[in-house]
């Protein structure tokens, strides 16, 4: 980055991106997940964010359904609801580590679905989801005709031995699947604002006309330096890998050790998402705590710990912990928080 900000490239550049960092993601795309993409599938964007939004502006027209698996990524029914489309919620649950149960599953697809939209490994329950349930959804896109929008941006966080597997690597419904990732998560590199989708030609032309008239290029000198996170040596990738699923077994241990605290264990992504439930009808200070805004309200005040409410991911029985902080920021926090809801107990 710092190369590109003294050699001037601090222009405008094609609106998809530039040609050597598409090329370099279709490889990764080709390398990592098995998907036959070339530059003309691949689309650069501001963010992996900006990628989704493109992807849903591009296939939604008005009244059409996209199914979003709950709980999930907060701006995914916002994203829908913003291109007059209506996201249909499916609820999965902490009993099956938030797995689709596929009998119900099926019953969701009516005439108006357009599109499903799978993020694994998950933002916030950390499911990764396993070979037989991307082929279950991958027959279910192809029986009813809808496109599947596959969020990785959390691929390279996985722990367990645990295999992450692209939907688009398989080859029937390859044309149906709009893949998304960037360098946010993989290389902690929130901040540069690259993010990428793969797709079929025509949906890549759609989004890149989208993307014209709203951002054009994302930001010259993040490309370059995505361009180098995406082909330098990758050895820190799974230094953090480790580094985070240390960090998961702390925080999964400490959390499981507090009185009325259930959670599934998070097999990818950086967050725990432990179930608040029974503390619901406790009252502090003359509060009652009614759901999982009120404690959230009730750990900020009294733990001075923030975390973030299982609501804004469709489950009010939960809060999202993250645990992409330092290990002695989590062991304070954790201290706190066990003392806050012990006092409760
Ligand atoms: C599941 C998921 N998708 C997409 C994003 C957005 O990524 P980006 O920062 O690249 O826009 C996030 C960020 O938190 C996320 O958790």
């Amino acid at each position: 980055a710092i190369n590109a900000i003294q050699n001037n490239f601090t222009k405008y550049t094609q609106n998809e991106g530039i040609p050597e960092l598409r090329e370099a993601v279709a490889e990764k795309f080709r390398r990592d997940n098995n998907l036959d993409v070339h530059l003309d599938n691949i689309l650069i964007s501001s963010g992996g964010k900006q990628s989704i939004y493109n992807a849903i502006l591009s296939i939604c027209n008005p009244g059409d359904e996209v199914i979003v698996i709950a709980p999930y990524y907060v701006s995914y029914p916002e994203m829908v609801r913003l291109a007059n489309a209506e996201p249909v919620i499916f609820q999965t649950n902490e009993e099956d580590d938030f797995h689709i149960d596929f009998a119900k599953f099926g019953q969701l697809f009516s005439n108006r679905t357009k599109a499903i939209i799978i993020n694994s490994p998950s933002n916030p329950t950390g499911t990764v989801y396993e070979e037989d349930e991307m082929t279950k959804l991958a027959e279910l896109a192809l029986k009813h005709n809808v496109y599947v929008i596959s969020d990785e941006i959390y691929e390279k966080i996985i722990f367990d031995a645990k295999k992450h597997y692209s939907i688009g690597s398989i080859k029937e419904v390859a044309r149906q699947v709009i893949t998304i990732n960037g360098v946010s998560k993989a290389y902690a590199m929130t901040g540069w604002r690259i993010g990428f989708m793969a797709a079929n030609e025509e949906i890549i032309k759609l989004s890149s006309k989208i993307q014209s008239q709203v951002t054009s290029n994302p930001s010259s000198i993040s490309q370059v330096a995505a361009l180098e996170a995406i082909t330098g040596s990758q050895d820190q990738v799974d230094i953090m890998r480790q580094e985070y699923e240390r960090r998961r077994d702390y925080t999964c241990e400490r959390l499981l050790k507090i009185n009325g605290i259930t959670m599934s264990k998070p097999h990818g992504a950086f967050y725990a998402f432990p179930s608040v439930k029974r503390f619901f009808g406790r009252s502090y200070k003359g509060n009652e705590i009614r759901n999982s805004l009120d404690i959230s309200k009730f750990l900020l005040d009294e733990a001075r710990v923030a975390v973030v409410p299982g609501t804004a991911f469709g489950s009010n029985d939960h809060i999202r912990i993250s645990f992409a902080s330092s290990a002695d920021d989590l062991d304070k926090g954790l201290t706190r928080i066990t003392k806050a809801l012990d006092s409760l107990n």
